[in-house]
């Protein structure tokens, strides 16, 4: 097991094997209320689910303007490895020496640990300060001092032996067994697919402890670059995410050289010198590498380093002990980081959208169509990327087209990353809310009709335009790219997984089109609307017999053929960082 290093405890690994991934936190939650996390401003929570067409009024906040405080908020903020049994009045108070504390929430990953958020950034430095590195007698420790920190008791009098806090909840995600029981138990199809969405988001804890994992991260990446910002993107940001994802993060160096501008005035004209390479590529690698390097050696709670600086998009993937984040880091990534604000912004305009992309990307998950491993099947980006494309095609839309986007977009919002025109209106309180007023039943039975007949063999889908399109390429699916027209997003995917998803697409909406399968039924036990479509086995039985399961060899020769697909050399990886299209 690999050695977990602290601000106040820092080790040596004992050993040098290393896990792959670390297991994920039972993240149960452990807090006070009126003190936690919980108390933050509504406007501050994940989006929540509401019924269709009551969509609420208040004003949205901007993709930037969430990353930006979020961060600011991460800065002020540390974690703390604490002994089992802890009071946690004497904790506050003796960490309120060092100035008030804004709030904090406990949760247990294979240990207890604390995320305490002080009201001034003053108060770590303020911490750090009576902070010392241990000495080991058997091992040598690197001093390395990061807001990552141990708390080791002095007395048995500041621990208690009652449960920790008067209030404690569970982060985890439901298991199965408690999904399947929560669904039954649901009015009708539309409040299944909205207790799912409740269920499986991010909660306002995890977020934080995302965005606090980025900040730890960028400490160490400023040892180097110390203007840089390690923004996390993806699913942990686009209102996408659910419990368990992974955490994308974009080392930004740009902002470095956005400081920069305004300061050439006057007659002369000051630059850095600085190293060069051939190109941007070789750079990026470099950089990672080095990065990398260091997250290896020094990082506390880095595990698992791995350096993938030969993929398209070249990354650097850990785990961080603690909050049990699989991470992958990349720089020169911005596009990337404009997709996740895209995302967010159509998952922010209507309530229906975050509920019928979960529950989608639920179904892939529960039928195999998706997998947390690369290969020849489709992405939660790509599947999420045409629901949006669906709700755009419906009559009247419920999401407006990105040319539409980029129409309403103003000065400020012009945005062109190494030649894309990535411009679209960032503030979402001026976009018109759809007039469509559809179930969500209605919209899965729909999704599952419409794509269950696409004409994939030759249509592209493109969500800047919003229509089909004439497919540019051979490849068995194509979504264009939203930024990079000429580019697919799911170049990957092969013809019998996508013959795979059109199958289980019209599967599912003959399940659903048998009136007795979609009727509630708590009392009964018997799985009905959305649980029906969830249980792999329970579709297969819908299928003519030959469709059920292939042969075991052919299972396996496709096996192959994905893995062959999905090969270094090849650039149709699936995996959105090792090989973005
Ligand atoms: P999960 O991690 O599966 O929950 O979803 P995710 O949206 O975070 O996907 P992933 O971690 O694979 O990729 C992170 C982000 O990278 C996505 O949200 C996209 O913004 C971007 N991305 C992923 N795949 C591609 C791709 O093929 N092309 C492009 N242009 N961007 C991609
Ligand atoms: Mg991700």
């Amino acid at each position: 097991m690999a050695a977990r290093s602290v601000g106040l405890l820092t080790r040596l690994p004992l050993c040098s094997q290393r896990p792959a991934q670390v297991p994920r936190p039972a993240f149960r939650l452990l807090s006070c209320p009126g003190t936690v996390a919980a108390d933050v401003r509504s406007e501050e929570q994940p989006p929540d689910c509401r019924k269709a067409g009551s969509e609420d009024k208040a004003p949205k906040k901007r993709f930037s303007e969430v990353q930006k405080e979020r961060r600011e908020q991460a800065q002020r903020t540390v974690l703390i490895h604490c002994p089992s049994k802890i009071s946690e009045k004497k904790f506050l108070k003796y960490l309120s020496q060092h100035g008030p504390i804004n709030n904090h929430f406990f949760y247990e990953s294979f240990g207890l640990y604390a995320v305490v958020e002080f009201c001034q950034k003053d108060s770590i430095n303020s911490l750090k300060n009576e902070t010392h590195t241990p000495c080991l007698d058997t091992e040598a420790v690197i001093p390395f001092k990061s807001r990552f920190f141990n708390l080791k008791l002095k007395h048995q009098s500041n621990r208690i032996s009652e449960p920790l806090c008067t209030q404690s909840s569970s982060q985890s995600p439901p298991s199965s067994k408690k999904l399947f029981e929560l669904l039954n138990y649901a009015e009708s199809m539309d409040d299944q697919l909205n207790t799912l969405l409740k269920a499986f988001q991010l909660t306002e804890e995890n977020i934080k402890l995302r965005y606090l994992t980025c900040s730890l991260i960028e400490d160490i990446a400023a040892a180097y670059f110390p203007s840089c910002v390690v923004w996390p993107f993806g699913s942990s940001v686009n209102s996408f995410g659910k419990l368990g994802c992974d955490l994308d993060m974009f080392l930004d160096l740009d902002e470095i050289e956005k400081c920069d501008v305004h300061k050439n005035v006057g007659n002369f004209l000051m630059e850095f010198q600085v190293k060069n390479v051939p190109s941007g590529r070789i750079a990026t690698q470099k950089i990672l590498s080095v990065i990398g390097e260091c997250l290896d050696h020094f990082g506390p709670g880095c595990v698992g380093v791995q350096k993938i600086l030969n993929a398209r998009c070249p990354l650097v993937r850990f785990s961080h002990q603690a909050s049990g984040f699989q991470c992958d880091l990349t720089t020169n990534n911005r596009i990337a980081l404009k997709s996740s604000e895209l995302l967010y912004i159509y998952g922010s305009l209507d309530s229906r959208v975050r509920a019928l992309v979960f529950s989608l990307r639920f179904w892939a998950r529960a039928h195999s169509l998706t997998s947390s491993i690369p290969g020849a099947w489709i992405t939660n980006f790509s599947l999420t990327v045409m629901v949006i494309f669906f709700l755009q095609r419906r009559s009247p839309p419920i999401l407006p087209t990105l040319d539409s986007l980029k129409s309403l977009a103003d000065a400020e919002d012009r945005c062109v990353i190494e030649g894309s025109n990535c411009t679209f209106i960032q503030d979402l309180n001026k976009i018109k809310p759809s007039g469509n007023t559809e179930t969500l039943e209605l919209l899965l039975k729909e999704f599952f009709e419409y794509f269950g007949n696409f004409s994939f063999n030759k249509n592209s889908i493109n969500i800047r335009q919003g229509k089909e399109q004439n497919k540019p390429d051979s490849s068995p699916l194509h979504i264009q790219n939203p930024f990079e027209p000429s580019l697919n997003i799911s170049k990957n995917v092969s013809q019998s997984q996508l013959q795979k998803l059109v199958d289980l697409a019209r599967e599912s909406a003959w399940i659903l089109q048998q009136e007795d399968r979609h009727q509630p039924s708590p009392s009964s036990k018997r799985p009905w609307g959305l649980t029906t479509l969830l249980i792999p086995t329970a579709g297969s039985k819908f299928l003519p017999k030959k469709k059920r399961k292939k042969p075991v060899s052919e299972r396996v020769k496709s096996l192959l053929e994905s893995i062959k697909d999905n090969s270094p050399e090849s650039s149709t990886n699936t995996d959105g960082k090792t090989a973005m299209s």
